[in-house]
């Protein structure tokens, strides 16, 4: 570890990428599976399509792609990655770990990996963990690949939450920056575990091991109370935003771009408006892409990237809230690709 502190230590995001599948479906084509409209899906929730993968396509089969144009952007081999870490729900199997497929995929013979079950806020866990092991000197190259195959446990009878999801994967590095550049300002992460009722996938662990029974009784897809759930949302992603914003000692009014979790947009503007953040500086790709779970957030920083909404030295502001009750924020300034320099 070199002479500076953790504290004094730059930190930030130098390389995004982003894959999803070429198949649509529109929320016409959801006319034809459940009763529902294009009109009552796009009111309630804001999504008028999303990608969706062939059936028994992985989720490492996205994130490979999506790791190697965050790498190129980053400029960075994957023989420098120290550690993978793949934020996701829907993993290829419980074990081993997408990251460690990812890894074998990517050809990133140096780095450990792992997954972490973070839900909607894996991205933001990830963040902090990616942020927590550059700081302590262990590490100068992360790989955070969120990525999900959120069809996989949609249950497509199930009108309250199939027309939610897309699937998705999306990745950043995270590196050491040069001292004259800026990256991670603050970030913070949080969890109620009271909130696990309320969202959950309750077949196929040690609780409820996969029976014909458990699949009969469909537990192995997602189910959520969405009511309740969006209750507590729109709460909790507007209080973890202003809490991370006062930690780097902002305000919404200081944002450039606020790119929150895209589950509802009535949670998004309402944080937004909550925020004092105008329309225009928030990312929107729900229409697009759905709720692609820990993938959402990288996703849409990468769609920013391509649209040139990203401007060197500008400040983003990430927010989410998730499955467990999980949340999390970050507030990051945008660093150019290939900022980073090896610290001697
Ligand atoms: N098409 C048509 N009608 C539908 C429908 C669909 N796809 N889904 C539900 N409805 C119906 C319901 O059955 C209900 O009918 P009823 O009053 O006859 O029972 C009615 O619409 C209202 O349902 P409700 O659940 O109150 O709708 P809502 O406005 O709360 O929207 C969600 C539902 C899921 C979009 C919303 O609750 C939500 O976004 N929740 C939070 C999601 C979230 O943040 N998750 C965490 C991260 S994953």
């Amino acid at each position: 570890m070199s002479q500076k502190t953790q504290a004094e230590m730059k930190v930030g995001i130098t390389g995004v990428g982003m894959h999803v599948p070429e198949k649509i479906l529109t929320n016409k084509d959801f006319e034809k599976i459940v009763d529902t409209s294009d009109e009552w899906i796009v009111e309630r929730t804001g999504i008028r399509e999303r990608h969706v993968v062939e059936p028994g396509t992985p989720a490492s089969a996205l994130g490979a792609p999506a790791a190697l144009q965050a790498l190129e952007m980053a400029k960075v081999d994957p023989m420098e990655i120290g550690v993978i870490i793949v934020p996701t729900v829907t993993p290829d199997m419980l074990f081993p770990s997408t990251a460690c497929i990812i890894q074998e995929k990517i050809g990133a013979k140096n780095a450990w990996a792992f997954d972490i079950l973070g839900a909607c806020s894996g991205f933001t866990y990830s963040l902090g963990l990616a942020d927590s092991l550059i700081r302590s000197g262990a590490h100068d190259t992360v790989l955070v690949i969120g990525a999900e195959i959120m069809t996989s446990i949609a249950d497509y009878t199930d009108r309250n939450t199939c027309i939610l999801f897309g699937d998705m994967a999306a990745a950043v590095v995270v590196q050491r920056l040069r001292d004259d550049l800026d990256g991670f300002l603050a970030w913070e992460n949080g969890a109620d575990g009271s909130g696990a009722k309320y969202l959950y996938m309750k077949g196929g662990g040690s609780l409820h091991p996969a029976t014909h029974e458990t699949v009969d009784a469909k537990m192995h897809y997602l189910w959520q109370d969405g009511k309740a759930v969006y209750k507590v949302a729109v709460e909790g992603m507007a209080r973890i935003s202003e809490r991370v914003l006062e930690k780097a000692g902002l305000t919404g009014e200081d944002v450039d771009l606020f790119i929150p979790h895209q589950a509802n947009l009535r949670i998004m503007d309402y944080t937004r408006r909550k925020l004092k953040i105008p329309p225009e500086k928030m990312m929107v790709t729900i229409d697009r892409y759905g709720n692609t779970t820990s993938a959402t957030i990288p996703g849409a920083l990468r769609v920013a990237y391509d649209e040139g909404k990203l401007h060197e030295g500008d400040t983003l502001l990430f927010a989410t809230f998730g499955a467990g009750f999980t949340f999390g924020g970050v507030v990051v300034k945008w660093t150019p690709a290939g900022g980073y320099k090896t610290p001697a």
